[in-house]
């Protein structure tokens, strides 16, 4: 007698949302590692702009290695597409550059909670320059996400002005990046993974001599030696494993923003932040006061009110 086995395909719809809850889990997890590795080399080796540079240098290497060798397939690109990339780059560039500056000189852990009002930025940045507008819920449950990362700031312990401004400067820049880089992706034949390389090279070619020009070679060799001296020579792999990482999260935050709006994406980086935030207050013993976290839940409950109200305005 034949088996009788009543194997239900999941719908389609199911498909997508178990595909994208791979993704954020994955991208979450790679972050969450970046992280870890890119504040022990910034502890170690103050130059941020550097580190910024070999994070796009490395991504770009493995794509390029992976396009050589047929692991993926090379993009189909034509002049128009580099023009278009443009902005997207220079707005990545100016984001990433300004988030690594700000871990540089704060805790890890006060970057993202100031990160984690990227969704009041994207609505700002959407009524202001695309004139877009949003009903009023949307703006009241801007105010915990403002108010929330506002007392956060004030009641932090190693507060630093060039922190606070690195985190808000790349908040700015990555909704211009998103929204830019989702106008971009759309109709186009390139897939979120090869977008991202694109991305990752020409915003090389743009941060290189600023790199060079801020810090310089001088620098980084003095840099080197003494943290390969205090640390061993393990601090090359703690290099190699920011710069791998970086590449890794942000292609498959790049895969997922693919298949999402910027402002879904936008929440998924803002739910990312809390286990950045926990995992590195464990691991570098990070102090915190207890109104300290209030403002960062505070701001955390506000992106879920924000969430689900814009949820609510969609449906509607
Ligand atoms: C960077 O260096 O680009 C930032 O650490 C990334 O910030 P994100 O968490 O918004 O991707």
């Amino acid at each position: 007698r034949p088996l009788d086995i009543n194997i239900e395909l999941p719908d389609e719809q199911s498909a997508q949302k178990l595909k994208i809850g791979i993704y954020f889990a994955t991208w979450w997890a790679l972050n969450v590692v970046f992280n870890i590795y890119n504040k022990k080399v910034l502890n170690a080796f103050p130059y941020p702009w550097l580190t910024s540079t070999l994070s796009l240098a490395c991504g770009s290497l493995m794509m390029l290695v992976s396009w050589a060798s047929r692991i993926a397939e090379a993009p189909k690109t034509d002049l128009d597409f580099w023009k278009t990339l443009f902005p997207v780059a220079v707005a990545h560039t100016i984001g990433h550059v300004a988030a690594t500056v700000s871990m540089s000189k704060v805790a890890v852990s006060f970057t993202h909670i100031i990160k984690s009002g990227e969704p009041a930025f994207s609505v700002l940045v959407s009524r202001f320059f695309l004139g877009e507008t949003f009903p009023l819920p949307v703006y009241l449950s801007l105010l915990p996400i403002i108010g929330g990362c506002a007392l956060a700031a004030v009641t932090e312990l190693n507060f630093n002005m060039i922190g606070f401004m690195g985190a808000m400067i790349s908040n700015l820049a990555f909704v211009f990046r998103n929204i830019f880089s989702k106008k971009g992706m759309k109709g186009k034949s390139v897939s979120g993974m090869n977008y991202y390389a694109c991305l990752s090279m020409m915003s090389l070619l743009i941060l290189t001599p600023f790199a060079i020009a801020v810090e310089g070679p001088k620098m980084w060799a003095a840099g080197w030696e003494n943290a390969v001296s205090r640390i061993g020579p393990n601090f090359v792999w703690w290099v190699v494993a920011q710069s791998v990482f970086y590449h890794l999260y942000n292609q498959v935050s790049y895969m997922s923003l693919d298949q999402i709006s910027p402002l879904t994406f936008s929440i998924g980086n803002t739910m990312k932040r809390i286990s950045v935030i926990v995992a590195s207050i464990i691991i570098f013993h990070t102090p915190v006061q207890p109104v300290n976290a209030l403002g960062a839940a505070i701001a955390i409950l506000g992106t879920f009110l924000y969430s689900q109200v814009n949820i609510q305005s969609l449906v509607v």
